[in-house]
């Protein structure tokens, strides 16, 4: 690393392929929590210092777009109280931000069934993508009551209904044409899923999106996802070939256990 010891890297120093948009399921808050004997909430209260500085340190060093994991569609399965608790939480996480997004420049963005959000969460997340919306740097997106597949569903009705009034042809639908009616069309793939707490899943977590996107799993849950283990990915992704289903020659010989080496 340049700088000398101490020094924070630059995205220089990550060399290439940098990723440009990073997605993370935040997960673990609940065990981070219990494993010292805190209740579960205490965890997510914790993960909210990760948010802020993950979200801080992407900008810094050039991430384009961050999409986070903050509430899927299968949460609302969760206690009431616990719901109660992250609605609160991200009403006063979206007030609370808005100095550090003005700062950093960082434009805010929601992709998800957003309208099911309780009203005094779903305002503070308007009137913050609102603020925001002029920002030229790098674009948050936090996906709330968020699902792949009702994205998927919600497309397919809404394509559906523009065939039946006529204003789109059957024939002319194809990958672009369906990617327009996702939450957010400008949502770039992402080039790097992070999940936390070791699970290796996606968890209906942007499963069009993320279609060629590598993926790495840190161990730690996300309360203790910081800075450290941000670049470890970074570096992770940096090291990696990425095939597209294509062919690349010279890739190293299976043994050496390459990520991104395998049929597809
Ligand atoms: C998974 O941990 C995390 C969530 C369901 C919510 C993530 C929310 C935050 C980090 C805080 C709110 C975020 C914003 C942007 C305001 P878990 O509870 O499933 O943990 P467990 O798997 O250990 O039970």
């Amino acid at each position: 690393m340049a700088g000398g010891p101490g020094a924070q890297p630059t995205r220089r120093d990550f060399g290439e392929p940098f990723p440009d948009h990073l997605a993370i399921i935040m997960d673990g808050n609940g065990r981070w929590a219990r494993r010292r004997g805190w209740m579960r909430v205490r965890g997510h209260q914790e993960g909210i210092d990760s948010v802020r500085q993950i979200t801080t340190e992407c900008a810094r060093l050039g991430v384009q777009s961050l999409t986070l994991y903050a509430f899927s569609v299968e949460n609302w399965k969760r206690p009431r109280k616990e719901i109660s608790f992250l609605m609160k939480l991200l009403a006063d996480f979206l007030v609370a931000e808005r100095p550090t997004l003005a700062k950093n420049d960082i434009r805010l963005r929601a992709i998800g069934r957003v309208e099911d959000l309780p009203a005094a969460a779903l305002a503070e997340l308007r009137e913050t993508e609102r603020l925001t919306a002029n920002n030229g740097g790098m674009v948050l997106r936090l996906a709330l009551s968020y699902g792949s597949r009702t994205e998927l569903a919600d497309a397919a009705r809404a394509l559906a209904a523009d065939v039946e009034r006529g204003a789109l042809a059957k024939e002319a639908i194809d990958e672009e044409t369906l990617r327009a009616y996702l939450y957010d069309p400008t949502t770039p793939d992402p080039d790097l899923v992070i999940r936390t707490a070791g699970e290796l899943r996606l968890s209906n977590f942007l499963l069009w999106q993320a279609s060629y996107s590598e993926l790495y799993v840190a161990e730690c849950g996300w309360p203790e996802f910081r800075e450290p283990q941000l670049h470890e990915a970074i570096r992770s992704y940096t090291a990696r070939v990425r095939k597209f289903g294509g062919l690349i020659e010279d890739l190293p010989p299976l043994s050496q256990g390459r990520s991104a080496s395998g049929g597809a």
